[in-house]
């Protein structure tokens, strides 16, 4: 925890006597059992994360804001080549709830599945030829496909708006042909890199990548800092991360700085035992950061799907509760490990 936690937990102890709330009326709306926990997690003495802070201003209704010290955009890649690892979903409803936290934040689909657009109500026509210019295609070879050009100059295209406020750039089946191309260009895995560079304006920049070790991927891992890794809660996943982890540390070659930032437990079913174990052992004895268990909940997932919108933007239903505070725990463990801070608004240390 950084060292402003002691001046925000200060603030909101000040906001609790204001408003004449007790520790264990604080505890009930925290969903603590231990009245007393409430006021354990207001003595600036203590250690507390983020999430911990964050749910405690929003008990109190107090408007805090969220910093990232070095002030620059986070490129981060969701990357495991499983397939199904929730990669999609991870990227649609963490950028979401950044979004929702107050950051910039632009999602960008590398995978010519095109599973995140569609998600995000946006779909390009795979018979239109003109769709591939809204997509990353004009970072990596231009618009006109004329090899003389300096692919220096190349840009991306303005970022699509979604309907729930995320800007995007989506993808199309026709994406698929870099894998082809790609080979041939040179210093091609590294333009996606140089043209996510030349955007201003975002916090974030969450890539979105295939199932799959091709070249679309390494376009990705090359535009990172960070890299974020869901893996399937089953044995599968399991047994695949010291591939995924071989596969990160071989685009250290290509971009030195590359850091695995967490491993996310995806699709967890708390009710077999194998998936239980198989989650302790991945929280206790992975390399880096994990964050909780995002449950297996289908019905929910399925929701998001048809309804087009991220978990956390899903209709104000009981249902939805428990999905949507994973979604916002694992998203505060991120913005923890990336060592973001946490403002009082309006307050004076802040
Ligand atoms: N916690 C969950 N509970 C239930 N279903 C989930 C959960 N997370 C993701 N899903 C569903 O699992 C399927 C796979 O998820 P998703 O598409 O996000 O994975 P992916 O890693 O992006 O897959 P691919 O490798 O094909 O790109 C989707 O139908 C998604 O809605
Ligand atoms: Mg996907």
């Amino acid at each position: 925890m950084q060292e402003n936690s002691r001046n925000v937990i200060q603030a909101l102890e000040r906001a609790r006597r204001t408003q004449n709330i007790t520790y264990s009326e604080l505890a009930k709306r925290l969903g603590f059992q231990d009245p007393s926990a409430a006021e354990h997690a207001l003595d600036p003495s203590r250690k507390q994360t983020l999430d911990t802070v964050a749910r405690i201003a929003r008990a109190l209704g107090v408007d805090t804001r969220f910093e990232l010290s070095q002030g620059k955009t986070t490129f981060i890649t969701f990357y495991n080549f499983a397939g199904g690892a929730a990669k999609t979903s991870s990227v649609r409803d963490v950028g979401y709830q950044l979004k929702e936290l107050g950051f910039e934040v632009l999602l960008v689909d590398t995978d010519p599945q095109a599973n995140l657009s569609a998600w995000l109500g946006v779909e390009l026509s795979p018979k239109d030829p003109r769709s591939l210019a809204h997509t990353i295609w004009p970072g990596i070879f231009g618009i006109n496909g004329n090899p003389m050009e300096d692919p220096s100059s190349y840009t991306l295209p303005e970022p699509q708006k979604t309907t729930h406020g995320l800007h995007l750039i989506p993808s199309v089946i026709t994406l698929s042909a870099i894998d082809r191309i790609l080979p041939t260009a040179d210093n091609g895995t590294l333009r996606l890199r140089n043209v996510l560079r030349k955007l201003h304006g975002y916090d974030f920049v969450l890539i979105d990548t295939p199932p799959s070790q091709a070249s679309i991927t390494s376009l990705a891992l090359n535009a990172s800092d960070y890299v974020v890794v869901p893996v399937e809660t089953n044995e599968k996943g399991a047994s695949g991360i010291a591939g995924v982890i071989h596969a990160i540390n071989s685009h250290r070659v290509s971009n030195p700085s590359l850091t695995l930032l967490m491993l996310l437990r995806t699709r967890a079913n708390p009710v077999m035992r194998a998936a239980r174990d198989i989650s302790q052992e991945l929280g206790e004895n992975a390399p880096v950061p994990v964050g909780i268990p995002l449950i297996e909940r289908p019905a929910v997932y399925e929701t998001a799907v048809q309804l087009r919108a991220p978990i956390p933007a899903l209709p104000n239903q009981k249902r939805y509760d428990d999905a949507k505070a994973e979604v916002w725990q694992v998203t505060l463990e991120l913005l923890d490990t990336l060592g973001a801070i946490i403002k009082v608004s309006g307050s004076s240390h802040a």
